[in-house]
């Protein structure tokens, strides 16, 4: 992907603003030097099948008007029953295109990263797979466990592996076989979850005023038993005190963004893009209201996928690409949040 670059936008103190310093940081903020870690490519993949509401009316006690006004989502990609497709597959299929994207051979990657909680296996990890897959070998390849917030902790990963010169090029991916896992006879999690993937390549480039400016992780294990995924015992289905976690995503996640931000030393203001993790339509209008950010500055396209987990924000980078939403010079800000709680952030000029 090339850019033209365009001017920085002014950043104008607001009401919004909170007195931040690097002394009130509970999570890990990043100050970047002077080579940058950039996004240089997205690749996404999803399966062939669509679920529509009306399809979900058949086999459960809900409705299309109480799925699209609770939640915003109105269709998701999901494998057929029987389809035996993994998420390393789905993964790098993803993968492949980001390469692709990048103008990349997959001799040119030295590290992979896979955000996922529908892995092949415990062991091996869904990246040493998606490597095997793609061909990608004598690398360093691991899993992250972050559930919804996976995907940007792997980039603030990448960026980190980057920057120390372990890696100069890195895939993350964010992939999940979400269907696989529900409990269908669950209304309140069954509606809201569809199959994806998506990947970007992060590259090291010596241009300091573009890339990963920012990023911040975090996590509140008090509130880790409101959205689990056993791994034993004889119910190994998601469970979700959704209200509960509905209430914190909108905190976190917007606190997140502030302390990305700081980490960048740059002011909310300056925000041309908000992509947030793709839970709730109306979690994203709160966040976009918190931000004074107008609606089409925020990318919102749960409606087709419904939520996707690590794959959600690959997959609305993806979008926001293809719509040229994203150019040379546009400050673009991650959010995301998941079962842990995990949460992460990043600030991106592309
Ligand atoms: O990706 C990780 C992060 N996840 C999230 O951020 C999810 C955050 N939470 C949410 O998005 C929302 O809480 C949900 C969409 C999951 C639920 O929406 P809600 O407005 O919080 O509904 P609720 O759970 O409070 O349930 C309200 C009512 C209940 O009925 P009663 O007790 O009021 O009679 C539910 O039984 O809606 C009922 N309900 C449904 N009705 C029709 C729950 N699911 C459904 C359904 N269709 N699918």
């Amino acid at each position: 992907m090339r850019f033209s670059r365009r001017s920085r936008r002014s950043t104008g103190a607001c009401r919004y603003c909170r007195p931040r310093s690097g002394a009130d940081r509970k999570g890990h903020s990043t100050q970047m030097p002077s080579t940058r870690a950039h996004i240089v490519s997205v690749g996404t993949a999803v399966p062939d099948r669509v679920l529509t509401n009306e399809d979900l009316e058949k086999i459960l006690d809900t409705s299309d008007e109480w799925i699209t006004t609770r939640t915003g989502i109105k269709r998701r990609h999901v494998l057929d029953k029987g389809d035996p497709t993994t998420a390393s597959e789905l993964g790098a299929r993803a993968a492949s295109r980001a390469l692709a994207g990048a103008g990349l051979a997959p001799g040119d990657i030295d590290g992979i990263i896979c955000a996922t909680f529908t892995p092949d296996y415990f062991f091996p990890s869904t990246a040493c797979l998606i490597g095997r897959h793609l061909g990608i070998h004598d690398v360093c390849a691991f899993d992250i466990s972050a559930a919804c917030a996976g995907f940007v902790y792997g980039l603030s990963l990448a960026n980190a592996l980057v920057l120390s010169g372990q890696c100069a090029k890195v895939l993350v991916v964010g992939a999940e076989i979400i269907s696989k896992t529900l409990d269908w006879n669950d209304r309140s999690t069954a509606i809201l979850f569809g199959d994806g993937a998506g990947a970007v390549v992060v590259a090291a480039h010596e241009q300091p005023d573009t890339g990963i400016l920012g990023t911040y992780l975090s996590s509140d294990g008090r509130l880790s038993d409101i959205l689990t995924m056993p791994a034993w015992g004889e119910r190994r289905c998601m469970t979700m005190k959704g209200s509960e976690v509905f209430k914190h995503a909108v905190r976190l996640m917007g606190d997140a963004v502030f302390k990305a931000l700081d980490a960048a030393g740059l002011d909310h203001g300056a925000i041309d893009l908000l992509i947030p993790h793709q839970a709730n339509a109306r979690i994203i209008s709160s966040l976009a209201e918190h931000f004074a950010v107008p609606r089409e500055k925020v990318v919102t396209n749960l409606q087709e996928y419904g939520n996707t987990s690590s794959a959600s924000i690959p997959l609305a980078l993806q979008d926001a690409f293809n719509d040229g939403r994203i150019t040379g010079g546009t400050l673009v800000a991650l959010t995301s949040l998941g079962g842990g709680l995990a949460c992460a952030s990043a600030i991106i000029r592309f």
